[in-house]
């Protein structure tokens, strides 16, 4: 029996919680156990960039904590003691809300997987105790789906939903196996209404609970969404086209690993090679490189010799 955290960022009892619910059942069907929290009931503040959190964990004198006092323990309690996450969110002006956005900011770097292998793997080599490492659940292997859902009846109004709720998974390392936009919700009166959405939401769960049963790491994170995407990591659509204009080159936004795309009988066919797809900040290969790009390359203090006097100009209001 495996525990499987659902996270709805919707309204009681509308459109988003019915869909992770409907998920999280098929797990319990399946024997695992299940809880579920809807981030609205929950107080969590703003980040403000104070990044005390990161220093702390970078330099060994914290294990990452927040100082700021809320409910954000809550939601962190339960996805550390997760083997699985089933994380849904509403579509506001087409992209997650401001909710989800200020959880994702609150994981940000301090529950980075780099950042806290890295933190882990120096202090176990200076001999420090077991008490000042990192939370050691951090290191445990997770797989995950996330669903969305809007109102418009064109999917480009959840245009932007998919590419940022990575947001919330990929610090984490959580393996995402399946991700669903559910699009069209005002031609019903509730979701439940809908049941080729609540049958799909069914097969999500179901997808968690055979990510789960895995015994390779190749099948445990094999993608069983019901769409390819664009991009073969991250599976979504959106792409950037470099500032350069070089013909052919492109960018997944998600994993920021660059491609190609060549016309081909009249179609457009994009490719990530394998080597790109290692350095995707979804995979542990592009979150190291990132972590490490922080903790070297970062101005020393005293760079600007005259700051204060600089900043003289700017101190008003
Ligand atoms: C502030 C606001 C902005 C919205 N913007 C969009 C949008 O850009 N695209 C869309 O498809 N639906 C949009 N909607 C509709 C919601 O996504 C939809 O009602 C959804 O089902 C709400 O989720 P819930 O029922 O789980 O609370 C918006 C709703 C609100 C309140």
């Amino acid at each position: 029996m495996k525990k499987v955290l659902g996270i709805s960022f919707g309204r009681k009892l509308q459109t988003t919680d019915v869909m992770v619910k409907e998920a999280l059942l098929q797990c319990k069907q399946a024997g695992h156990e299940i809880t579920f929290i809807r981030a609205q009931d929950l107080d969590i503040k703003n980040c403000t960039g104070c990044i005390a959190c990161v220093i702390g964990l970078n330099s060994g004198r914290t294990k990452g904590e927040c100082v700021l006092k809320d409910d954000f323990h809550i939601l962190d309690e339960a996805i550390m003691e997760a083997d699985a996450v089933i994380y849904g969110c509403p579509t506001y002006e087409t992209s997650p809300t401001g909710l989800f956005k200020t959880v994702c900011d609150r994981i940000g770097p301090s529950h980075d997987l780099a950042f806290r292998k890295v933190a882990t793997d120096e202090r176990q080599a200076a001999g420090r105790p077991q008490s000042e490492l990192p939370d050691p659940r951090a290191l445990k292997p997770r797989v995950g789906a996330f669903c969305s859902c809007g109102g418009a009846l064109t999917k480009n109004w959840l245009a932007f939903m998919s590419p940022v709720m990575y947001e919330f998974s990929f610090p984490l390392g959580i393996d995402i196996v399946d991700t669903f936009d559910y699009h069209g919700g005002m031609a019903y009166n509730h979701v439940v209404g809908n049941t080729s959405v609540i049958e799909r939401m069914a097969r999500m769960g179901q997808n968690v609970v055979e990510a789960l049963a895995a015994t390779d790491e190749a099948e445990r994170t094999r993608w069983r969404g019901e769409h390819q995407g664009v991009c073969p990591v991250c599976h979504c659509n959106l792409l950037t086209i470099p500032e350069s204009g070089e013909a052919g080159k492109i960018e997944c936004p998600v994993c920021g690993i660059e491609g190609s795309v060549t016309l081909e009988d009249g179609r457009l066919k994009t490719a990530f090679s394998a080597e790109q797809q290692d350095r995707s900040r979804l995979r542990y290969g592009g979150k190291l490189e990132h972590c490490i790009e922080i903790r070297e390359k970062g101005a020393p203090p005293g760079q600007i010799p005259d700051l204060e006097q600089r900043l003289d100009r700017y101190r008003w209001e």
